[in-house]
This record gives structure tokens, sequence and C-alpha cells, in this order.
């Protein structure tokens, strides 16, 4: 069985469902901080499967011995913690907390049931702003916010904990822009209050929910002036666990990969992308630059496509389609 520590959120959901796809079965721990029990209501409905939900929290260490003790886990997905840059400059005890202390629990009571096996949700943040793209695996690391420095942290941890203990098996992902939704419709990304991330803030303007894009710069060293990333499909994220999962059932130690898909493509790509689909525009203006931002990122994927044979598939016009046919259907999310 495979625990799925922040089952209910975003990326977790879509593991979930292509994890019970595969035949696996899953129980998943979240607190809800930032995610609906709805969420997972909807994995059961997409693949016709049931599991066990413990709402409990990370720093609740009797809470996870009982998820322990209740289930014969064998492999852990890690995906629970807190991800907004901006608040963890303004709250940083509370990110060290959740996500550093809640992981120290979580990795306590894993070593006390000898669950040795585990897949983290590392992020592209820990390249730091010095390394030029694409980033792979090999740069050295350098978190500049709280929120990152909490994955880095993490990554640190888990490595010792390897080489105080060789039975451990670890594969880090580092993230880069997960966007997108499951093709149903039935899950996809639904961020508390206004949010802090391009493309729910794009759909979110396309519903009518939110005004205008405020396109952060347009005077970037880049094709037009505006930031490029790496934009994944969440779905081939997902599916990205289910190969770093294979890979940690054999003796690996510590393994990283990069999940991406090795294109760049600007902010305005992404809302020309969006309009071509949708049909109509989107709203936007060029406002000044965020803090903390920089020009232009992407991934070195050839690790992931080599070692674990993951290779993202889907399009950028995927991902605009199946995050209009979430958006549109759920036009306030999981809460209706
Ligand atoms: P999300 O907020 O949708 O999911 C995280 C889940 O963890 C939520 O359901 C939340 O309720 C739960 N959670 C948080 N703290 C918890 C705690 N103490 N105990 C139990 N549950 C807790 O975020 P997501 O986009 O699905 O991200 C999943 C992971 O991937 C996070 O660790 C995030 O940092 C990482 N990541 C995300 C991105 C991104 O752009 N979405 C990029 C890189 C890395
Ligand atoms: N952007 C806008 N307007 C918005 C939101 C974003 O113009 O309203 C621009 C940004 O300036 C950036 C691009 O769109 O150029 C993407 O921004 P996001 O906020 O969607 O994503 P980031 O690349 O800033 O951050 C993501 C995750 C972080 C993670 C980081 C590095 O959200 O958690 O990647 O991996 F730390």
């Amino acid at each position: 069985m495979v625990l799925v520590t922040g089952g209910a959120g975003y990326i977790g959901s879509h593991t979930c469902v292509e994890l019970l796809n595969a035949g696996y079965d899953i129980c998943v721990l979240d607190n809800l901080s930032n995610s609906c029990e709805e969420a997972l209501n909807r994995v059961k409905k997409i693949t016709g499967k049931d599991f066990k939900f413990y709402k409990v929290d990370l720093l609740d260490y009797e809470g996870i011995d009982k998820v322990f003790s209740e289930n014969k886990i064998e492999f852990v997905i890690h995906f629970a913690g807190l991800k907004a840059v901006g608040e963890s400059v303004a709250k940083p005890l509370m990110y060290f907390e959740n996500n550093v202390g809640g992981t120290i629990n979580l990795l306590k009571v894993m070593t006390k049931y000898n669950v040795k096996k585990i897949v983290f949700s590392s992020s592209a943040t820990v390249y730091g702003d010095k390394s030029p793209a694409p980033y792979v695996e090999t740069l050295p690391c350098a978190a500049i916010n709280p929120y990152g420095r909490t994955k880095l942290m993490i990554e640190k941890i888990l490595q010792d904990i390897y080489a105080s203990d060789n039975d451990w098996d670890i594969a880090l992902l580092r993230y880069f822009n997960p966007v997108g939704a499951h093709s149903s419709g039935l899950i996809g990304e639904d961020p508390n209050g206004i949010p802090n991330n391009l493309m729910p803030y794009i759909s979110q303007v396309a519903v009518g929910r939110l005004e205008c894009l405020n396109i952060f710069g347009n005077d970037y060293d880049t094709k037009d002036g505006t930031g490029v990333r790496d934009y994944i499909h969440v779905v081939d994220l997902a599916i990205g666990h289910l190969k770093a999962l294979d890979k940690i059932k054999n003796k690996v130690g510590v393994v990283i990969y990069n999940l991406g898909t090795g294109q760049g493509y600007s902010v305005l790509d992404m809302v020309n992308t969006y309009s071509k689909v949708l049909g109509r525009p989107i709203n936007y203006k060029f406002v000044d630059r965020r803090p903390g931002d920089l020009a232009e990122y992407y991934a070195d994927p050839s690790k992931a496509e080599r070692e674990l044979g993951f290779k993202a598939t889907r399009t950028l016009e995927d991902m605009c389609r199946d995050t209009i046919r979430w958006q549109e259907g759920n036009k306030n999310g999981y809460r209706g």
C-alpha cells in the first residue's frame, strides 16, 4: 500500500488517480489546510475505487502513528506541505514548522514501522537564482526564500537519513510548473483566495471570477519580455511519480530527478494559447515585475527520461483545454 500525504491537494489528487488506475492500494493523509475532501470523492468517482482517508496533521505524531498502525504501508509519496512563496516570507516559522517539522514526524514514524521508501515533492526553486537554464540535477543548489529553504532542507535531511542507514530508498522529484487538470474535468487546481500562480489566475479571469490578469513585467531579457517557465501537465507529473515509485522498489539509495518538459513558454505564450483554445480573449495588462521572480528557467528533463523512462507527452494546448474544462465545470472550485 502507498500512503499519499497531501493526497487531497492539487498534485496529490491527480497522483491518487494514476496510482489507483495502475492497481495500487492507497491511503491518504491530509489536514485539509489547503484542500477539501470533495477532491477525494472525485478521485473515487473517476477511478471507481475506494480508499481510506485520514484527516491528520503531520505535526500530530500520534495521528501519523495511527495511520501506520492500521495499514500495511510499503511506500510513502510525500506531497503535504505549504507552498506559497510570499506567505513563506511573511511567516517563515510557520513554513519551517509545517514543512520541515511535519516531515521529521513522518520520517520518525516511517523509521518506527520500518517503511524506508519515499518519494518527495521538491521543486525547481532549489536551483536558486544563479544557475543557468536548462537546470540539470548536478547544479549546485541555493534557495532564495523560506519556502525554497524548506525544500532544500528536506532534501538534505533525506540524504542524511540515507547516509546513516542505507536501507532507505529515496526519490527527490524537482517539479517545474505544474498546470492543467484531469481530462474528466472532475479534479483540478482550486487555490484559496486570489491565486498566486499564473494558470489559475488566467482561468479565473476566463470565467469572470477575476477581471484582468496582471502580467508581472514585460522587460525581461526573454523572447517577448515576459517571464519564461517550464509548464508540465499535472497528469504527466503524476505519472512521473509512478515511475519514481517503480525506481525505488529497487535498491537505489537517493535519486534526484527533474520533472519538466524541457520547453520554456512565456507568460504571453500561455495567455495566447489559452485564448485560442477558449475561443475568446483574456483581459490582461502589464504591471511591474514581481519581486523574487526569475526571467527564465526550464528543465533538462533527460535524466528522468533516461533512468525512469519518463517523458511528458501532453502539450500546451492539452494543458489549456483541460484547465478550461475543469474551470468551466467548477467555476468556484470544489466549493460549488
Ligand atoms: P496543495 O496545497 O494543493 O497540496 C498540498 C496538500 O498538503 C494540501 O492538501 C494540504 O492540505 C496538505 N497539507 C499541508 N500541510 C499539511 C500538514 N501539516 N499535514 C497534513 N497535510 C498538510 O499543493 P500542490 O500544488 O499539490 O503541491 C504538492 C507538493 O508539491 C507540495 O509539497 C509543494 O510544495 C510541491 N510543489 C508544488 C509546486 C506547484 O507549483 N504546485 C511546484 C513545486 C513543488
Ligand atoms: N505571473 C504573472 N501574473 C500572475 C502570476 C504569475 O505574470 O498573476 C508570471 C510570473 O511572473 C512568472 C510566471 O507567470 O513569470 C509563472 O509564475 P507562477 O507564479 O505561476 O510560478 P513561479 O514560476 O513563480 O513559481 C512556481 C511555484 C513555486 C516554485 C517555483 C519554482 O509556484 O512554488 O515555481 O519552482 F517555488
